[in-house]
C-alpha cells in the first residue's frame, strides 16, 4: 500500500504558470476527485502525478518512488506495471479484441499472458464484459469500451489509477455504471482511485476531493 504526496509542483506552458506549487496528500486505498473549472489545471496535474508530463519544479512521491526524478525509461516501466491510466475517450486499440485489449500491456511488459487467465477472469467476471471478450471495441456500449479501459489499467495490479473525466463521454446510466465499478474496485481490492471529475454525481463516489482553482488548490477535504 503505498501513500503519494505532491509537494510544491509548478508546471508552465508558453511561459505562462499553470500550476502554482500544488501540494497535498493522497493516503493508501483512498478515493480522491479532483474538480475545477475548465482550463484550471486538472488534466495538467493528473498527467504529472501519473508520470507522464514533467513538472517544471517540486515532487511527486509514490511509496517510496519519487517518481518526478525518474528517467523516461524507468517511468515507461512505472507506467506499464504500478500505475493505471484511463482517459475519456477509452483509448482502446480499435483492431484488437476486448482481450487482446485487456492483455497489452502484459505482451508490451513481455510478460506470459498463460500467468495472468486467472486474474483475468476474475477481473472480467468482476467488470462484467465476459459476453465482449472477443468483440471489437466499436461494437461495444461506452460503458462496456470505459469498463475494458479500467480493466486494462488493472491487469498488473497497480498501487493507483488515474483517471482523467472517465464518465465524461458517457449517458448517466452508463456513467453510473462506471463509477459503481469504481467504488467496488477500490473498495474490494484496495487500489487507490484518483479521478478528475467535471460531474457533481461522479465526485461524490470518492472519499475525499480536491478543488482546482486556477492552478492552486482551493479547498481540501
Ligand atoms: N501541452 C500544452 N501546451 C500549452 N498549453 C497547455 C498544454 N496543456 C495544457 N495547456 C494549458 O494549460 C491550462 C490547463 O489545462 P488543463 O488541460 O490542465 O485544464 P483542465 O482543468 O483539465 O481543463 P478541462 O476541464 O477543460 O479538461 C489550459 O489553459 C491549457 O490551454
Ligand atoms: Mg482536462
Amino acid at each position: 500500500m503505498k501513500n503519494i504526496e505532491v509537494s510544491g509542483i509548478q508546471k508552465s506552458f508558453d511561459g505562462r504558470e499553470i500550476l502554482h506549487s500544488v501540494s497535498f496528500k493522497i493516503k493508501a486505498g483512498d478515493f480522491l476527485s479532483i474538480t475545477g473549472e475548465s482550463g484550471s489545471g486538472k488534466s495538467t496535474l493528473l498527467a504529472i502525478m501519473g508520470g507522464v508530463l514533467k513538472p517544471d519544479g517540486g515532487t511527486v512521491t509514490i511509496g517510496d518512488a519519487e517518481i518526478t526524478s525518474l528517467s523516461e525509461k524507468q517511468l515507461a516501466v512505472l507506467r506499464r506495471t504500478k500505475i493505471g491510466f484511463v482517459y475519456q475517450f477509452f483509448n482502446l486499440v480499435p483492431t484488437m479484441t476486448v482481450r487482446d485489449n485487456i492483455l497489452l500491456p502484459v505482451r508490451l511488459a513481455g510478460g506470459r499472458v498463460a500467468d495472468y487467465e486467472e486474474k483475468l477472469a476474475k477481473l472480467v467476471e468482476f467488470t462484467r464484459l465476459s459476453n465482449v471478450l472477443s468483440s471489437y471495441p466499436d461494437v461495444l456500449s461506452g460503458g462496456e469500451q470505459q469498463r475494458a479501459a479500467i480493466l486494462r489499467a488493472l491487469i498488473h495490479d497497480p498501487d493507483v489509477i488515474f483517471l482523467d473525466e472517465p464518465t465524461g463521454n458517457l449517458d448517466s446510466e452508463n456513467a453510473r455504471g462506471v463509477m459503481e465499478l469504481l467504488k467496488d474496485l477500490n473498495k474490494t481490492f484496495g487500489v487507490t482511485v484518483v479521478q478528475v471529475t467535471h460531474s457533481e454525481q461522479g465526485a461524490s463516489y470518492g472519499n475525499s476531493r480536491i478543488l482546482v482553482k486556477d492552478g492552486s488548490i482551493e479547498t481540501c477535504s
